[in-house]
């Protein structure tokens, strides 16, 4: 099979198509036929070695297919199952092995391509949304980067959830597809100031939560937009990692929270995995929740997925084929 495989860390050019055996499932695992492979900006930090896996090592980390073989073990898929998963790295290839614990069945209505498309951006949204901050009717939330991957979903989540969303984006095209997407209102922060903007559209009062997966560029400006009390979800750093800092600004700017959350701890169980998938999928497959492929390319164009995804070109999901 065709593999993108990592031997050292550093830019796209580092990525090397492979020709590898199918593996075999082992105990609890199913061998899984890729049809459709989320790509997703983790992938870019674990091939520049930002986050590290073991070299060298296939790349990806979401997918959705068929079991084409199961190993032994109890399990809730069989052969033939329309499947998805995110979080089980490996998925940049046409097999990938994956534990039956993070396999979710595919309702009724749903190819693959919207599958892995919706996975592990929409529970990321889904946590975010529902747990980590879990948004009221009437409360107002800051989303950067909304008209991204995660960010579209973000949005979609929050006005379902009846919250007044204010969105960031670079350019005007990004601010339409937002706008289109659900955001109240947008800024384009690579022009306006958005901490200014975020006081006047709240009338100086601020926001509950924002929602911030740009890190570097956007983080102190983000403390400044936020209520008394108000909470800075960091769930990425596209721009950059945040420097050190000192928790007494928490208290200084009105007795805020901060917390650096990640998918696996709010998907931590099967019955918390599921909830979370089975109301992306189910949202996505009934037409509720708006799934937008922005590209896709050919698997051995993965490079060029990367080199688009982090020069800031892409809006919404970027999938492989293979
Ligand atoms: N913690 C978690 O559980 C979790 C799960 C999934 C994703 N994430 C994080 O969420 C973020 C979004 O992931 P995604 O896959 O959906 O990507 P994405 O949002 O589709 O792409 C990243 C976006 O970030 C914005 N950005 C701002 N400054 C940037 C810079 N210097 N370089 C590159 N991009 C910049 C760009 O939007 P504009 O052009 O509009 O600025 C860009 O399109 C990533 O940081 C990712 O690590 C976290």
């Amino acid at each position: 099979m065709k593999a993108i495989r990592v031997h050292q860390f550093g830019g796209p050019e580092t990525l090397v198509t492979e020709d590898l055996a199918v593996p075999n499932p082992g105990n609890g695992e199913a061998l899984v036929r890729l049809e459709a492979i989320g790509v997703n900006f983790i992938d870019i930090y674990q091939r520049m070695g930002l986050y590290r896996s073991a070299l060298p090592f296939t790349l990806g980390n979401e997918g959705a297919g068929v079991v084409e073989e199961t190993g032994p073990g109890a399990g809730e898929v069989s052969a033939g199952d329309r499947v998805a998963y995110a979080g089980t790295l490996g998925s940049y290839a046409e097999y990938a092995i994956v534990p039956f614990s993070r396999l979710v069945k595919l309702p009724a209505g749903i190819d693959a391509g919207t599958a892995a498309a919706a996975m592990l951006q929409g529970m990321t949204a889904h946590y975010l949304t529902h747990s980590t901050y879990p948004l009221k009717p009437g409360e107002v939330c800051l989303v950067h980067a909304a008209a991204g991957g995660v960010g579209l979903l973000l949005v979609q989540m929050a006005r379902r959830r009846g919250a007044r969303v204010i969105g960031t984006v670079s350019t005007q095209g990004k601010a339409e597809l937002a706008r289109a997407f659900g955001a109240d209102e947008v800024i384009l922060y690579t022009s306006q100031d958005f901490e200014i903007e975020v006081r006047r559209l709240t009338g100086g009062k601020g926001v509950q939560v924002v929602y911030d997966s740009v890190g570097r560029t956007t983080f102190e400006k983000s403390l400044n937009c936020l209520a008394p009390r108000g909470y800075l979800v960091l769930y990425g750093q596209s721009s950059g990692p945040v420097p050190p800092f000192d928790p007494q600004i928490l208290n200084a700017k009105g007795g805020l929270f901060l917390t650096r959350p990640s998918l696996g701890q709010y998907t931590a169980t099967r019955e918390e995995l599921l909830w979370r998938a089975n109301d992306v999928l189910g949202w996505a497959a009934s037409g509720e929740l708006k799934i937008r492929i922005g590209a896709r390319f050919p698997l051995s164009e993965a490079a060029e997925a990367h080199r688009q995804l982090s020069g800031r070109k892409t809006t919404g999901k970027v999938l492989l084929t293979p």
